[in-house]
């Protein structure tokens, strides 16, 4: 990993590989405005990568997080040095189903600089300590950054290709 974390009250510091550091934080009721902002800022072809088709408005992702429970369904947000939102990964589950499912989205300008590693590696270690073994994702079939990042973060125990969507399952525990 060529990033590193370093544990702080406020959250956990990253820096990244072209030297630009992000807070990852819980998401929390007080964070609607900065999701609103990057859902609205949002480069168009990411978020149809990320909803796999039309975005749903961005009050509703707001209403979203304030029901977020932290347990079931977490959001995890990255915060630039200006407080800006430049990512959001997140999971949710059935109950307290050891499974849950994956969405994660970097800005525009923020990608490639392994943010997206950071964010899911963070969200595995805390989806681990809420009782969650398995990461499953949805996918465009083309999207060859979201394939590449799950094997980076897990063992990818199960995937494959559906009418032009790509699902992979990746085992947790098996995290170095
Ligand atoms: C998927 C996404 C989160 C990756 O974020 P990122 O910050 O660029 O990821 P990283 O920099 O940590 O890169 C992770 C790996 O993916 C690779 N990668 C990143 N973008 C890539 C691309 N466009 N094509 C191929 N590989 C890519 C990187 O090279 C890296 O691989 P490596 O570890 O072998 O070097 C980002 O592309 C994104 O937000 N896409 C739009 C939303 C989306 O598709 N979400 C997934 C569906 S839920």
């Amino acid at each position: 990993m060529s990033s590193t974390t370093t544990a702080r009250n406020t959250g956990d510091v990253a820096l990244l590989t072209d030297g630009r550091r992000v807070t990852l934080r819980l998401l929390q009721a007080e964070d609607k405005a900065a999701l609103i902002a990057a859902v609205e800022h949002a480069d168009p072809w990411d978020l149809r990568r990320r909803f796999m088709g039309t975005p749903p408005p961005a009050s509703m992702l707001a209403r979203q997080l304030v029901r977020a429970d932290g347990v079931h369904d977490l959001a995890l947000g990255a915060f630039a040095t200006d407080g800006r939102l430049v990512g959001v990964a997140q999971f949710d589950r059935i109950g307290d189903e050891p499974t849950a499912e994956i969405a994660i989205e970097v800005a525009h300008d923020w990608q490639h600089d392994r943010l997206g590693f950071v964010m899911l590696a963070k969200l595995a270690e805390l989806a681990r300590a809420r009782g969650v073994h398995e990461f499953t994702a949805v996918y465009y079939a083309d999207n060859f950054a979201i394939r590449k990042l799950l094997q980076r973060v897990g063992t990818v125990v199960s995937s494959g290709y559906e009418q032009g969507a790509g699902y992979a399952t990746i085992d947790l525990d098996a995290i170095a």
